[in-house]
């Protein structure tokens, strides 16, 4: 028997009621949905919508379920939804007292009130995830301040940077999924709770009251925006899939370095797996999953977003979909940080193999136009020069650091011995001081500054 059955004839059909029950879902949302309830039953007291003694009565029977429902001596079933299920239980157990609870209230600012509370606790897991990752990101780039690698654009080997210089790269872009997280707070953290239905309510209800309550900073303004709003989802969706985006360039990375090709690193056994046909492999499987995973959250944002385009308001149905695709992506992105962490922070760093990467890929060549450059020649033309160099080592088998003087000499009268020193791959690293570049002193500024953003979180 549904709670709302009085108006009906004949009780819902089996399949309807399977169809359309979001238990499963939002059952999740019991803490936020009692917490909601206690807030009200609460405030309905202190204004003397109902009695005093009947608001005590409502909390403490609230406060019981929910101990009970933590503790396991209440299992969440057999019900249309959380909110159903709490009261219903609430009448069960404390009598017709538990029948005022909903008085001006509805299910459709509770629903937006147990999603946006819900929202802001998971918003708030995940921050905090995602700064325990940029330490670990941060504390790996201090071992790794001297692991010099080529830096790629387009594949391809381009100039001198560290590993250190790389991973602080992802730590910056998580850096500000976690900023954006903290900032989606702002608008989630607005209290829907007495909208009612979606015109209000004619009770003297305090919406200020509840709000304080629950630590929200302030009331929805418009009661039909109230109960129709899921933006905070499709928002908080959009931030989950970017982070998702970053952990996946990551992913990919890791994957490329830890081939017999690159060689740069070795993932750590307890975060590989083997092929059961082929003895010899190693594969990053964890990293392939976060890759894989993204998807479902790009999925899930795309739900949101087409669930709510041709919606008109106030509250309909299509919007209990909301929960499953939100959900889920906190769940995945957590899951991914997670088993991020110490896949990183058990990895072999190969200094050797990206050295040797690093001084066969003519990545100092801007740095051999530079020289020419200090020396008085335009950059184009020093450009020209150290391109046909680059072009004669590459057929006669040389590096820049080997080609004799006599070479560079016929090439540019301009070249004398301190070439060498200025090219080397460490001299190239250190000379590149322009604010945010390779140098390791800038290395150092970067770590500082991702230190104290992540205290302003
Ligand atoms: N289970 C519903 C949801 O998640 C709760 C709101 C139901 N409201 C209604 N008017 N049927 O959206």
């Amino acid at each position: 028997m549904n709670l709302w059955s009085s108006r009906f004839k004949k009780s819902l059909n089996e399949t309807a009621d399977e169809f359309n029950s979001s238990l499963s879902i939002d059952g999740r949302m019991y803490y936020e949905d009692i917490t909601g309830s206690i807030a009200h039953a609460k405030m309905l007291g202190e204004t003397g919508i109902i009695p005093k003694e009947a608001s005590k009565k409502i909390i403490s029977g609230l406060k019981e379920i929910l101990e009970d429902i933590e503790s396991g001596a209440v299992q969440i079933q057999n019900a249309e939804d959380i909110h159903m299920f709490v009261e219903a239980l609430l009448t069960k157990r404390i009598g017709d007292v538990g029948k005022m609870l909903h008085t001006a209230r509805s299910r459709n600012d509770q629903v937006a009130l147990d999603t946006r509370l819900f929202t802001i606790k998971q918003t708030k897991e995940v921050i905090s995830l995602l700064k325990e990752f940029i330490n670990a990101i941060t504390d790996k780039a201090q071992k790794s301040l001297d692991a010099v690698m080529p830096g790629y654009t387009h594949m391809q080997r381009a100039q001198p940077i560290t590993f250190a210089h790389q991973l602080l790269a992802y730590a910056a872009m998580l850096l500000r999924d976690a900023e954006r997280l903290s900032d989606s707070l702002k608008r989630t953290a607005v209290s829907p709770l007495g909208c009612g239905a979606l015109a209000g309510t004619t009770y003297p209800i305090d919406r200020n009251a509840t709000c304080k309550e629950l630590g929200m900073s302030e009331p929805s303004f418009n009661s039909l925006d109230g109960v129709s709003d899921r933006d905070f989802c499709a928002e908080c969706a959009f931030c989950l899939a970017l982070t998702m985006t970053h952990l996946s360039r990551f992913s990919e990375e890791i994957i490329l370095w830890c081939t017999s090709e690159f060689g740069f690193i070795e993932l750590d056994d307890a975060y590989s797996t083997g092929s059961s046909m082929m003895p010899q492999k190693k594969n990053p499987d964890m990293a392939e999953l976060v890759r894989g995973k993204t998807g479902r959250t790009y999925g899930n944002l795309f739900s949101l977003l087409t669930i709510l385009k041709g919606l008109p308001l106030a509250y309909n149905k299509d919007m209990q979909e909301d929960k499953e695709a939100l959900f889920d992506s906190f769940d995945t992105v957590k899951k991914c940080i997670e088993i991020f962490i110490p896949m990183l922070d058990t990895l072999k760093i190969n200094k050797e193999k990206m050295r040797k990467a690093a001084s066969e890929g003519f990545i100092n060549a801007t740095d051999c136009a530079d020289y020419l450059v200090k020396k008085g020649l335009p950059f184009r033309s020093a450009y020209s020069v150290t391109g046909k160099l680059v072009a004669y080592c590459i057929d006669k088998g040389y590096t820049l650091e080997t080609l004799p003087i006599k070479i560079y000499r016929e090439a540019s009268e301009l070249f004398d011995e301190d070439i060498y020193k200025n090219i080397s791959i460490e001299e190239c690293l250190k000379k590149r001081i322009s604010f945010g570049g390779s140098s390791p002193e800038n290395i150092k500024t970067q770590i500082e500054i991702i230190n104290k953003k992540l205290a302003s979180i």
